[in-house]
């Protein structure tokens, strides 16, 4: 995790750095610094637990002069959130500069290795450990670039640097090993940062840096070559996004914004993709494994948090609907318990960032097995989207609240895309039926906006539970990982207990928590199970639970059982995850900002978790 910011050219770098520095901040926000090289050749660092505004309110601008400067935002790994261990970190001697988002597995055998060379350590960082480790291959090359080749050849673990030589003022050195890294070419000045959002109020031309590449800017020029030396070509690439979509646009947080957006987002999934008419899904990034696809024994999702969400909902709709086995792992165990994956599985990563390191080592797990990889994948240029076989984007846009909304509905209409893409090529569905699902389709982003027009509804009832210490969250069939998604969000940002469950596995345990202080959310929507979830609602109301019932419109009988309803429309049940998950999502929204959280940054996570 951690975001990094590197500048180098005409402007003051300050400013530059803690703008883009912000724009970070949903990688960690623990604490933050920078060090600039200003006019007079000194270099000033100030650095600070806490949020970048903290950083920024304790600074007079006035004094940072210089157009030299690498700043960075941190996620703690190795040391608590303190001043100290806050980046960028200094070798001993000063003379390396140093920010670094990653983690250096092997530090204490460095760490052990230059003590012995009688080097000291202030931080309890591997970042320092590394720096020192350039200043002491630094002493034997005389040559800052090999200093770090030589370094970044003896690290093991995953790293996305920029950094500062006192004895070769006039450079940056950033480099990427399993850690988001990118160089902004602008006109006459260079950004080095861990993602788009940071340099696109400059420019939108940039180059992705792969694993095992670095960058050695000055004010001049740029030179990309591999740890090993070898000198690379690379195109400048176009950024096809706009700063506004990245901004909140009189929302009060990302979160509300990227909730609000849904209509628009679900839209962008699907457009160009489906034929109303004829129910015909065509996804053009997957069409040169289309064959492999449907000749497939077993389907394998990988994924964490909500996209593990997202994936076993995959699994509802494609083994129901293609009849293709299929399997949901999170991706941080699948990789470690020796996985049989035969050259006929696909493996299918879903994920936002495109970024998280469990999920792309599940990737490269399964690609040593020759397995055929499919990414389904947010954020453009990410290292899954660049590492899978095939894959189809999901075109949420930017999403920057670190708890997931947008692009949790953008995967799951992705999903019902390739099911009804392999339903038909396989004869599964008849074309009648897919007809209708492209019909309801095409309504999917008026019912998102009719739940939008309804938020009041859902805030009156987070008011009331904003006390609440724990929560229940029940479903069955497809609706049962929405339960788990919604036990999620209001987790990541309100901080109360919730816990989803299969609504008839209550009896096997849970139930035992029930009494008259436990809000328990029934997902009971006018399915096949509906009946069912009845029954199971009245087992919690005979024990004085408190039931939230998520509801359709037009369902009057709910209000025989419901204490309180969330009200959501109609829809088939391979769309109706898209629509439930809307009013849970604004019920965590509106508790956490009751409770005063910090809904776009709360505690302890990090929206892209680019460490093991
Ligand atoms: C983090 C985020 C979650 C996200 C998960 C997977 O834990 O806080 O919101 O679901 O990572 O992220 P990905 O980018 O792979 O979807």
């Amino acid at each position: 995790m951690c975001g990094i910011v590197g500048y180098i050219g005409r402007r003051n770098a300050l400013p530059v750095i803690i703008d883009g520095l912000k724009r970070l901040e949903y990688r960690g926000y623990d604490s933050a610094g920078f060090t600039i090289l200003n006019n007079d050749e000194k270099y000033l660092t100030y650095k600070k637990a806490g949020k970048v505004k903290d950083l920024e309110d304790s600074i007079d601008y006035n004094v940072y002069t210089g157009n030299i400067g690498i700043g960075h935002t941190r996620w703690a790994t190795h040391g608590e959130p303190t001043d100290i261990n806050a980046h960028p970190h200094f070798c001993m001697e000063g003379k390396i500069i140093l920010v670094h988002n990653g983690i250096i597995e092997n530090y204490k055998s460095i760490k052990t290795k230059l003590e012995s060379e009688g080097y000291i350590f202030k931080t309890e960082t591997d970042t320092e450990i590394l720096a020192n480790f350039i200043n002491y291959n630094y002493k034997n090359t005389k040559d800052f670039v090999k200093a770090v080749q030589v370094s970044l050849a003896g690290v093991e673990g995953t790293y996305g640097i920029a950094c500062l030589c006192r004895d070769e003022k006039d450079k940056i050195i950033a480099a990427r090993k399993g850690s988001p890294l990118l160089l902004a070419v602008g006109d006459g000045e260079f950004i080095i940062a861990s993602d788009a959002s940071a340099v696109l109020n400059y420019t939108r031309n940039v180059i992705y840096l792969n694993d095992g590449e670095m960058a050695i800017i000055t004010k001049n020029s740029h030179i990309l070559k591999t740890i090993e030396n070898k000198e690379i070509n690379r195109e400048i690439e176009v950024l096809d996004m706009v700063l506004d979509q990245i901004e909140k646009g009189g929302y009060e947080h990302f979160m509300l914004k990227e909730i609000c957006e849904q209509p628009e987002s679900i839209q962008n999934t699907f457009r160009g993709r489906i034929n109303f008419t004829t129910g015909v899904a065509k996804l053009g990034g997957l069409e040169k494994v289309l064959p492999r696809l449907l000749e497939a024994k077993r389907f394998i999702i990988t994924a964490c948090g909500t996209a593990w969400h997202a994936g076993l909902i995959g699994e509802y709709l494609i083994e129901q609907f293609c009849r293709i086995p299929v399997e949901v792992e999170y991706a941080s165990e699948f990789r470690y318990r020796r996985p049989i994956i035969n050259k006929d599985d696909i493996v299918i990563a879903i994920s936002q960032s495109g970024e998280t390191a469990d999920t792309l080592a599940a990737l490269r797990e399964a690609k040593k097995f020759g397995a055929t990889t499919v990414g389904i994948v947010n954020v453009i240029g990410s290292s899954i989207a660049r590492e899978v076989d095939a894959g189809t984007y999901i075109h949420a846009g930017p999403e920057i609240g670190v708890a997931s909304t947008k692009a949790f509905t953008s995967q799951l209409m992705s999903l019902a895309l390739i099911t009804m893409m392999l339903a038909r090529e396989k004869e599964t569905l008849f074309s009648k039926t897919l007809i209708e699902m492209a019909q309801e389709l095409k309504q999917i982003p008026d019912k998102i906006q009719r739940m939008i027009d309804r938020k009041e509804e859902y805030k009156h009832i987070a008011e009331r539970f904003k006390n609440a210490n724990n929560f229940y969250y029940l479903g069955r069939g497809v609706n049962f990982p929405v339960a788990l998604e919604g036990a999620l969000k209001l987790k990541e940002i309100s901080y109360i207990h919730a816990e989803g469950y299969p609504a008839a596995e209550m009896k096997h345990g849970p139930i035992a928590l029930i009494d008259e202080n436990m809000p328990v959310i029934f997902i009971a929507p006018k399915d096949r199970t509906y009946d069912k979830i009845i029954s199971n609602i009245e087992e919690v109301k005979s024990r004085k639970g408190i039931i939230i019932a998520l509801a359709n419109e037009e369902d009057d009988n709910i209000k025989n059982y419901a204490d309180y309803i969330l009200r959501v429309p109609r829809t088939l049940g391979i769309f109706a995850p898209i629509l439930n998950i809307i009013p849970l999502q604004f019920l965590s929204y509106y508790i956490a900002v009751f409770r005063g959280n910090d809904v776009d940054k709360p505690r302890n996570l990090a929206k892209s978790v680019t460490v093991e």
